[in-house]
């Protein structure tokens, strides 16, 4: 059984991938959910985990709230016209008045996570990278007991989704993903080619939920988004991460080195490059087929 600790924006996507990860509970033993804003405020983010674990865990998993803005300076990006108004699409989550949180913030909470276990624990970051940022900087020698950290987030070849160069996730807060990628930390990246080389439409998740328990909860979520970065249907970005982890021979993986613009004044700012060769440092994984990656997310997520 595979012990990991999943640092998300929750988020249609990042929905998506804890529904992965929850419907697989006999495999991966989920020891805590970390909270980020990212796709929406980190009232929000809270909120609709709690939602997704209330309807969709069979044990429970604490929750841990993470950073409200990036390590310096104020949130600047949302991605309410993407995620919708709360995050989760259409579905509008109540307030969860009467949800429980554990007392320490969310790097604190992993760290007390790692630093007590016996055994390595993988992270799996499909959020802005701040908590995972902040757990390094206040306790550097944490890493040693990280297995690696699967992150969405960049690309291979320097395209973006929220300005022509950068991706969300890194733009989000660059330093904190800069200090990641270059902590020494075993890093396995999925890049925003992943998904935006498989979008999914409305006809195939509707295909897929046929015999689904929470069908009416995943039509709000997930039916009728408009994600502008790709040409048609809605690209799964977090659920490649969770498809990884759950299933990694679907993926090829190569050695590359993970390279962050970090200038400000450059239009190219937040843009990511993975500069593929053999004695590269990082990992980045690919889907060997992508209809069988979509496939697996497709049944992982909806199916009954
Ligand atoms: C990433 O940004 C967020 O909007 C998604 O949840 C995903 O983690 C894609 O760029
Ligand atoms: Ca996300």
């Amino acid at each position: 059984m595979k012990n990991i600790i999943l640092d998300c924006d929750i988020g249609v996507d990042d929905a998506s991938a804890l529904i992965m990860l929850l419907k697989n509970q006999q495999k991966v033993r989920l020891s805590l959910v970390s909270t980020v804003a990212g796709n929406s405020k980190i009232e929000n983010v809270c909120n609709n985990t709690i939602f997704i674990l209330r309807n969709f865990a069979t044990r429970w998993v604490s929750v841990a709230v993470g950073a409200s803005k990036p390590l310096y300076g104020e949130r600047k990006l949302d991605a309410s016209d993407v995620h919708g108004e709360g995050g989760l699409g259409g579905l509008k989550v109540e307030k969860q008045s009467d949800a429980k949180f554990t007392t320490e913030v969310a790097e604190e909470k992993i760290y007390k996570i790692l630093s007590s276990s016996k055994r390595k624990i993988t992270l799996v970051a499909i959020g802005p990278l701040t908590n995972i940022a902040l757990l390094i900087k206040k306790h550097p020698e944490i890493v040693k007991k990280i297995a690696k950290i699967i992150i969405m987030g960049g690309s291979i070849s320097g395209i973006g989704n929220i300005t022509p160069f950068a991706e969300y996730n890194f733009a989000w807060d660059v330093d904190a993903a800069k200090s990641v990628v270059e902590s020494g930390l075993k890093i396995y990246l999925s890049p925003i080619e992943n998904a935006n080389n498989m979008p999914v439409c409305d006809d195939e998740i509707l295909a897929s939920l046929k015999d689904a328990e929470h069908a009416e909860i995943l039509k709000k979520i997930f039916l009728n988004l408009q994600d502008g970065s790709v040409p048609f249907g809605f690209a799964l970005h977090d659920s490649c991460a969770a498809a990884f982890l759950l299933k990694p021979n679907l993926f090829k993986t190569l050695k590359c080195d993970i390279k962050i613009n970090d200038d400000k004044k450059d239009k190219r700012y937040g843009q990511c490059f993975c500069e593929i060769h053999k004695k590269g440092k990082n990992l980045v994984f690919v889907p060997k087929n992508y209809q069988k990656v979509k496939n697996f997310i497709l049944k992982t997520t909806f199916g009954g």
